[in-house]
């Protein structure tokens, strides 16, 4: 069975959904460990609540380069047997972009949600991106991280319609509610070892 970390900045729902879903829907992976850059990250409280292992590693006033910031994330992570062969790493709203060498350390093994439908859309601010774009659908997507800004393989993405009156604020509530469910759906076929890697195009041999 993997190991799961994941990393979070802030609120935390996407990391809630992924926990509850293990529980509840009996995901064969071991949550491990949360790590937070940020010590006030409301998610860190809701983890604990349940009952999983936290780490804050503060990204604020280290002065050090992102690799080496990096290298003490993954110490945290190895610590929990989290590692580039037994493990998964889910980024889950972390506001930090990672290192190449943290990323080709751990190949395929870190994945990410982006709430748009990529590669549409990439970088901070999606879903305002989508409504000035004046896009009649958006959505979000689950994809393995390599060295680009939201670059690599998709595993899935879901869509939401895009309505004349909706807002910033209404389109992001609605991406979020499919992020929760793109995102456990996404960590259990990798957790279940069903997505498989060809170039840039994953295949989901569960089907
Ligand atoms: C989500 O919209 C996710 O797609 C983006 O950051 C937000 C994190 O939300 N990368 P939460 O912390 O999971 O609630």
């Amino acid at each position: 069975m993997l190991n799961l970390g994941i990393l979070i900045s802030g609120r935390g729902s996407n990391m809630e959904a992924i926990l509850k879903a293990i529980k509840r829907q009996k995901i064969p992976i071991n949550p491990a460990i949360i790590i937070s850059n940020n010590p006030d990250a409301m998610g860190l409280k809701i983890a604990q609540k349940m009952g999983i292992k936290t780490e804050v590693i503060a990204s604020k006033n280290f002065d050090g380069t992102r690799w080496q910031y990096d290298q003490k994330i993954i110490k945290a992570l190895e610590k929990h047997r989290v590692t580039p062969k037994n493990g998964l790493v889910c980024l889950a709203g972390f506001m930090r972009i990672i290192s190449p060498e943290f990323i080709s350390k751990y190949k395929n093994r870190i994945i990410n949600i982006h709430p748009a439908i990529l590669p549409s859309f990439p970088g901070l601010h999606a879903q305002k991106q989508a409504l000035d774009y004046g896009v009649k659908f958006s959505g979000c997507t689950v994809h393995f991280v390599d060295s680009g800004v939201d670059t690599g393989p998709i595993i899935l993405q879901e869509i939401v319609p895009v309505l004349d009156d909706d807002t910033e604020e209404t389109l992001s509530r609605k991406i979020l509610a499919k992020e929760h469910k793109a995102y456990v759906k996404a960590v259990r076929l990798v957790a279940e070892g069903k997505i498989k890697i060809a170039g840039r195009k994953t295949r989901n041999q569960g089907r």
